[in-house]
């Protein structure tokens, strides 16, 4: 069966107290509804529908990458009401998945056990038990324990009140079966509204089996519906990207002091990992990377044997192979160092390259620039490579040697080999293998004295 996933997502959220849709609050720095579009795709979606109420136009804008059509819903009668706007996508040989875009934690495997049930007989429905059940939809079995119906809170008598088992709100459907029960749904219920559960009654009914699967574990179930239970999911998610990362070989110092809010596409082996780490976007480490304390990686590459130490925040940036950046250093975006280069304290880099065995140790600027190899760049050096409406470049040559406190007005480039006097201010371009330097000779005066105060 081809795999149709709607995403009901019309919710107002107004618990979030916010000015954005509730879907687009953010777990491991992807929205909400970006985890459960993802899903989607992970378990094979042929098609995917998104059905949306509120903040129309700043949803669209902020999810425009994903592959999906985006289906009104307004005003929102209901779940029933939701899977019925995207009744005309549904073709009768489909297995119609409902996922919910505030369920952010449901895994693919899941999933995909539940689909598996569906044929053209089957109904599935993902169930969860609950200590306190307090709000969700029961799920009432006859004597032979097979699914009878789904009751809400709201219409539920007391007894059915006192089962556990409850409604995930994630079901799957054969698709021709669905479209006939969603054409039955009525609101004659305490809510007035058009209740998807109420299909599982129909499907008994109409004699197809309701299958069940229950889910491991009530965080993968669980709704966002406020800012608490946002900060609820975000640590499991990351208790679970921790693990997964541990399994996978990386030593982490405390996995409760870290953070990741994008993907990790390439980890080496032996990489080790310090206390309040937190990597974003696309992050990719080589063998035996070491990451200290209060690093904050943002779309970077680090090659082999390469050491950050702590307090770095580096942005954007290729990082080569057995180099050593920080303590305190900032890469701006696209910087790339090649290898054996050292970072040091208080140095900032900016579009820059820096190649092989290269040294920026100490509280320096470098923008613009390409810095050749075993070039040594001395404390304090700047490039000066704006003049207020314009950015030039600069070019150090290899194996140069840069005196500490230069300025380099760019553009201006510095040949092979050359070597600049500390304090100097380099506005033209300066020959290979000399020394170049500017700066007034230093002179004594003869006969000065300090001037004193006058005794009173
Ligand atoms: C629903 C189920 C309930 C289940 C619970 C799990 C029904 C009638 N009840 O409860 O059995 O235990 O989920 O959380 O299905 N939505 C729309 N349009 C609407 C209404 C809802 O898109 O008109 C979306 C919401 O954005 C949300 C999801 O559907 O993502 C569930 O809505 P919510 O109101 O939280 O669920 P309940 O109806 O209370
Ligand atoms: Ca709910």
């Amino acid at each position: 069966m081809r795999l149709q996933t709607i995403i009901l997502a019309a919710g107002q959220g107004t618990r979030m107290r916010s000015a954005q849709p509730k879907v687009l609050h953010q777990i491991g720095g992807r929205s909400l509804i970006g985890h459960v579009y993802r899903l989607a795709q992970a378990i094979g979606s042929d098609d995917i529908a998104i059905v949306y109420g509120h903040g129309g136009t700043v949803m669209l804008e902020a999810c425009r990458e994903f592959d999906a059509s985006w289906i009104e819903q307004a005003p929102q009668l209901g779940t029933g009401h939701a899977v019925q706007q995207a009744r005309d996508r549904i073709a009768d040989d489909h297995c119609v998945l409902v996922l919910y875009g505030d369920v952010p934690l449901l895994t693919a495997e899941t999933v995909q056990t539940l689909v598996a049930d569906v044929d053209e007989r089957t109904v599935a429905l993902l169930t969860v038990e609950f200590a306190d059940p307090h709000g969700y939809g029961r799920i009432v079995r006859g004597p032979d324990g097979a699914v009878r119906k789904i009751v809400e809170e709201r219409d539920a008598d007391e007894s059915i009140r006192t089962i556990r088992e409850v409604n995930s709100g994630i079901v799957a459907f054969p698709g021709k079966a669905l479209k006939g029960w969603l054409d039955r749904l009525s609101t004659t219920n305490a809510q007035g509204e058009y209740y998807l559960t109420d299909a599982i009654e129909m499907a008994v009914a109409d004699g197809f089996t309701v299958a069940t699967t229950l889910a491991a574990s009530a965080s993968e179930v669980m709704g966002i519906n406020n800012r608490v239970q946002l900060a609820e999911a975000e640590r499991i998610y990351q208790a679970r990207c921790a693990r997964t990362l541990m399994e996978q070989g990386v030593t982490l110092r405390d996995p409760a002091r870290f953070d990741l809010r994008g993907d990790i596409e390439k980890i080496g082996e032996d990489v080790e990992i310090d206390v309040n780490v937190v990597l974003e976007g696309r992050i990719r480490l080589g063998d035996r990377v070491r990451i200290g304390a209060n690093v904050c990686l943002k779309d970077c590459t680090v090659g082999d044997d390469t050491e950050i130490l702590p307090n770095c925040y580096l942005e954007h940036s290729e990082i080569g192979a057995s180099s050593r950046i920080g303590p305190f250093s900032r890469l701006r975006p696209d910087t790339r160092l090649e290898d054996h280069v050292h970072i040091g304290n208080f140095v900032e880099l900016k579009k820059s390259v820096v190649a092989s065995g290269s040294k920026i140790n100490h509280l320096s600027y470098v923008g613009d620039t390409l810095v050749g190899r075993r070039v040594n760049i001395g404390a304090g050096t700047i490039t000066c490579n704006y003049d207020g409406a314009n950015k030039y470049q600069t070019i150090i040559e290899d194996g140069v040697f840069i005196g500490s406190d230069t300025q380099l007005i760019a553009p201006v480039r510095v040949a092979e080999n050359a070597t600049i006097g500390a304090g100097s201010t380099i506005t033209r371009d300066v020959p290979p293998d000399r020394l170049t330097l500017s700066r007034t000779r230093q002179t004594t005066v003869e006969g000065w004295e300090r001037p004193r105060k006058k005794e009173k």
